[in-house]
């Protein structure tokens, strides 16, 4: 339920809009604000590009309310829209509008419909069934989804057959994902694939199955604990084969392929997550870039179904992570260690510095032995060439306070007793002086 949705006074369309459909699409909702109601707004906005000419797209509807869009995807729209088409507003309209709105009539007069209205029975008689029109199929819409069981993972998918497109919800029927709209495919790692993709949200096919993750459980987690950091590109599974993941953006690891880099300030969210995370005991193991996407604006981690989280999964069964990104000395000290949370704090933060020099710098410290799983990972840390590099970005982006730190975290992250969240290691002032400049 979405309560708060205000439309700006400035902004008449919408307004129009909103109450055409809240106050008589659906009639069966007795003004509630909830946010199903806005899926009426399609077909009304259908209309007036139809009719007036104007250009309002789905995805500037979508920005003021949110997963608009994708409500307004799971309903037979063209049906509806059909029948608003050679209509025009009638006097009952701007009544309401007027009712509404402490401003007059103005809105209408904006949008030019003042012109050719007509109070014409006829008219009405149309209005009155698009009207219903959108109320029924609401309705319709709403039966089908309660009706729905979840699967075995704790989802809801309602299909659409001949988009071959289909939509997820939890147990509550709250929307979680849809069907990327392209069959593309794209990276893969040791589990799954991308298979297919659109602006929004991006398909994994599992193509080898982890008998140790319960899929269940780490879908109950991402759907509470990972609930709210936006750093998380959190996939979801929807069925034991499928995850839907937001789009996070370009690989990290691909972007440094071809030479590019990220700039540091694209971090800081993540930093301030990962540190937030670790307050919570929760611990990644296994950062890099091919784990982290960039959209432009920031990264996120993907991949995180083998987090460790307290009540999802312990250090136990082992840790999944990258030799590249570890040390024999940090592995010991995660399973055999005395003080096992400041190793895991310690790795994460080994990794995650190592790959932000990476991506920032657009090239890899060391090229040859990355990729390779089977890659005999180092015993204690980076060796003196890695870490004179090193050394000149620290100068560079860490605090003075901090530095040999953080040269110390990148030579042997096992052996340091209080881990620093690398958060509180970076200059931020002087990288967000920098990034203005
Ligand atoms: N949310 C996402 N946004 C963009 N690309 C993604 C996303 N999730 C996965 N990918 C792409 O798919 C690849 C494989 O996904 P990942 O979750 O890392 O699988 P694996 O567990 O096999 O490593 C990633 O390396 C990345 O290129
Ligand atoms: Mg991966």
């Amino acid at each position: 339920m979405v309560r708060n949705v205000i439309f700006s006074k400035s902004d008449k369309i919408f307004q129009f809009a909103f109450i055409y459909v809240v106050e008589i699409g659906s009639k069966t909702h007795e003004k509630s604000r909830d946010i199903d109601s806005f899926i009426g707004i399609m077909a009304v906005i259908k209309k007036l590009n139809q009719d007036l000419s104007m250009k309002i797209t789905s995805t500037s509807v979508a920005a003021r309310v949110a997963q608009f869009e994708d409500l307004t995807r799971s309903i037979p729209i063209k049906k509806c829209s059909n029948v608003f088409i050679n209509q025009r507003d009638t006097p009952s309209v701007r009544d309401l509008i007027r009712k509404f709105s402490s401003q007059p009539e103005k809105p209408i007069k904006n949008i030019k419909l003042e012109a050719t209205a007509s109070s014409s029975p006829n008219r009405i008689n149309q209005e009155k069934h698009a009207a219903n029109l959108i109320g029924e199929t609401f309705k319709a819409y709403k039966q089908r989804k309660e009706a729905k069981a979840v699967n075995e993972l704790g989802v809801k998918t309602l299909t659409n057959s001949k988009a071959s497109r289909s939509y997820f919800y939890d147990q509550k029927g709250q929307f979680l994902s849809r069907t990327p709209d392209n069959f593309q495919k794209g990276g893969k790692g040791g589990f799954k694939q991308l298979v297919r993709r659109d602006d929004q949200f991006v398909q994994l096919h599992i193509h080898r199955l982890d008998e140790n993750l319960n899929q269940r459980s780490y879908n109950q987690l991402a759907n509470s604990t990972l609930q709210g950091y936006e750093s998380i590109c959190k996939a979801q599974f929807v069925n034991p084969t499928t995850m839907i993941a937001h789009n996070g953006g370009k690989e990290v690891a691909s972007l440094i392929d071809e030479g590019k880099s990220v700039k540091l300030l694209a971090f800081k969210t993540l930093l301030s997550d990962l540190k937030n995370l670790h307050e919570k005991s929760i611990y990644f193991h296994d950062i890099k870039p091919e784990n982290l996407t960039f959209d432009d604006k920031i990264v996120r981690h993907i991949d995180v179904e083998n987090l460790i989280a307290p009540g999802y999964n312990t250090r136990d069964e082992g840790i999944v992570c990258s030799p590249y990104y570890i040390t024999q000395h940090l592995l010991n000290d995660i399973e055999f260690g005395d003080n096992k949370d400041h190793a895991s704090r310690n790795h994460d933060n080994y990794a995650v510095l190592k790959s932000i020099i990476e991506a920032t710098t657009g090239s890899f410290f060391d090229e040859n032995n990355r990729a390779d799983e089977d890659a005999s990972m180092p015993v204690f840390g980076m060796g003196e060439k890695s870490l004179g590099r090193a050394r000149v970005w620290i100068q560079e982006n860490v605090l003075p306070k901090w530095q040999n730190n953080a040269e110390q975290l990148l030579k042997c992250p096992g052996t340091q007793t209080k881990p620093v969240a690398v958060f509180d290691m970076i200059d931020w002032a002087s990288v967000e002086k920098s990034d203005l400049a």
